[in-house]
């Protein structure tokens, strides 16, 4: 049976792409650092494997990886989905902010990944990293979130790179806005209703919608997808000049 480890599975995006997995015969290994709301989803599901631990901090993901294998002996996919969403100014956003950004969604693929990768080698796995739209254009507010989701755009492809002899595949998701306690504490209704009308769908999407794609990219069905960055944004990244006065 294939194990994958989703980090940020307490909830959202990464609780969403549990099930998916479970509901594709797969075992989950769910890694957070909300402790309670880890131990409570966890409590509920049927082949998962909760585990504690804080994305940015090498000794845990060493101690977290060593369970894995220690507990489920393989892992055939790596789903880097923890992040932490900081929205304002450039010159409001002091260092620690910058870091608090950077120390999740950068460092901690960077660790996970670098921890993972001799296992994943053993099995032909898969890594999905998860950024955002707002690493794929710029915006205002973004300057650590943005930054830190472009950068991991770029790592997916070093990884995809470097590990591709190592039989790993390494793909990035880009999701655009879903309504989960991440971007509900950054969405304002003024940019929820500036969201839907700068996509083409005209919504936003749903946390199985991403989840969807994330599975489908560790799965077998896409052997020879690595390097790639695939937004899941209801048309978003591919309207760059929508302009609002050029419509119908
Ligand atoms: N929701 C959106 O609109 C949206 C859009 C684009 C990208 N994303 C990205 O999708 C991913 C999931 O976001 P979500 O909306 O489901 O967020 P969420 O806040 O609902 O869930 C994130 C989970 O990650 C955990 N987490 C955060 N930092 C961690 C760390 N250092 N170590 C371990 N766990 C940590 C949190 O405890 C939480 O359970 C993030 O990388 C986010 O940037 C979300």
């Amino acid at each position: 049976m294939k194990r994958a480890i989703v980090t940020g599975a307490a909830r959202g995006i990464g609780l969403a792409t549990t099930k998916l997995f479970l509901r594709d015969g797969w075992r989950v290994v769910m890694v957070d650092r909300d402790a309670p709301e880890l131990e409570k989803v966890a409590a509920g599901l049927e082949g998962v494997l909760p585990i504690i631990c804080d994305v940015s901090q090498p000794d845990q993901i060493a101690a977290m990886v060593a369970e894995v294998i220690e507990k489920e002996g393989r892992i055939d996919a790596l789903v880097n989905n923890a992040g932490v969403a900081d929205f304002g100014p450039i010159d409001e956003t002091d260092f620690k902010r910058w870091r608090t950004v950077m120390e999740t969604n950068l460092d901690g693929i960077f660790l996970c990944s670098q921890e993972v990768a001799p296992h994943l080698k053993e099995t032909s796995g898969a890594i999905v990293n998860i950024a955002s739209i707002s690493g794929l254009r710029a915006s205002t507010l973004r300057v650590a979130y943005g930054t830190s989701k472009a950068g991991v755009m770029h790592l997916t492809r070093q990884q995809a790179a470097e590990w591709g002899e190592w039989g790993i595949r390494a793909n990035c998701v880009c999701p655009g806005p879903v309504r989960t306690k991440l971007a509900m504490a950054v969405h304002s209704q003024e940019i929820i209703e500036a969201y839907h009308d700068a996509i083409p769908l005209n919504r936003y999407g749903s946390e199985d919608e991403i989840g969807e794609v994330i599975v489908f990219l560790c799965s077998d069905k896409a052997s020879f997808v690595s390097g790639q960055i695939i937004a899941v944004d209801g048309g978003f990244e591919s309207t760059g000049i929508g302009l609002p006065a050029l419509r119908r």
